[in-house]
């Protein structure tokens, strides 16, 4: 299962590359705000700065709503860098941006899905991830790993390539969850992703080893 950090902060992205085991980069509008960045070529910028940090690919979201100003922004930023890959909403005029951009050559990244048939959609417009957000189903009482469940399901009944990118990942146990159901992708926090290393034993583990080697020398 690939490995995307899901933010926009250049600090993050490096600890996480320099871990070893990052293989993309998510980000949003609301993650860009965070970060401070706005203007057209402030963005821009920053994309080409995530470039430069990851070897993966790295989703950057259209703020158009309509066809046309979503395809003038998505060929703005995949003329960025060949890692860009354009992530555009599920709403009726995204699914026929995503279908435009696939015949194009164009990677996409279809957002702010939350049903199975949303996820089909996407896959049969040409997406080449699909993003069902698991925390924010959890956050209404609604199963978010059974979307991912229903999704592979479907994609594997019919060999859709599209990729499915777990995102809204909050926790360990979301990650450990759609790596059980055959997620290609998840995108998830540094904490999310840090959360992984920790246990315990490990940490008790260690501690024994390293007094017990002290006691031995002498120390
Ligand atoms: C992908 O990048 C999504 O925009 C992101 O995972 C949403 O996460 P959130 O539900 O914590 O805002």
């Amino acid at each position: 299962m690939k490995f995307f950090i899901d933010t926009a902060n250049l600090a993050q992205i490096k600890e996480a590359q320099d871990l070893g085991v990052l293989d993309g980069v998510t980000t949003n509008p609301s993650l860009m705000a965070k970060e401070g960045i706005s203007g057209e070529e402030n963005v821009l910028n920053h994309y080409k700065a995530i470039c430069e940090i990851v070897d993966g690919d790295v989703s950057a979201e259209v703020i158009s709503t309509d066809y046309e100003g979503m395809i003038k922004e998505g060929e703005a930023l995949a003329a960025l860098n060949p890692k860009i890959v354009v992530k555009v909403p599920m709403i009726k005029d995204g699914v026929k941006a995503i279908k435009y951009f696939s015949q194009k050559g164009i990677k996409t990244n279809c957002t702010l899905v939350f049903s199975a048939g949303q996820a089909l959609l996407a896959a049969k417009a040409g997406a080449t991830y699909v993003s069902p957000f698991i925390g924010r189903l959890d956050d209404i009482s609604v199963d978010g790993l059974s979307l991912i469940e229903e999704i592979r399901l479907i994609y594997d009944n019919y060999g859709f390539t599209t990729e499915i990118l777990a995102a809204s990942v909050r926790h360990s146990a979301h990650i450990l969850g759609c790596a059980k159901i055959g997620a290609d992708v998840m995108t998830g926090p540094l904490s999310a992703i840090l959360s992984l290393l920790k246990h315990p034993l490990t940490d008790s583990g260690l501690a024994q080893f390293l007094a017990d080697h002290a006691k031995a020398a002498g120390q």
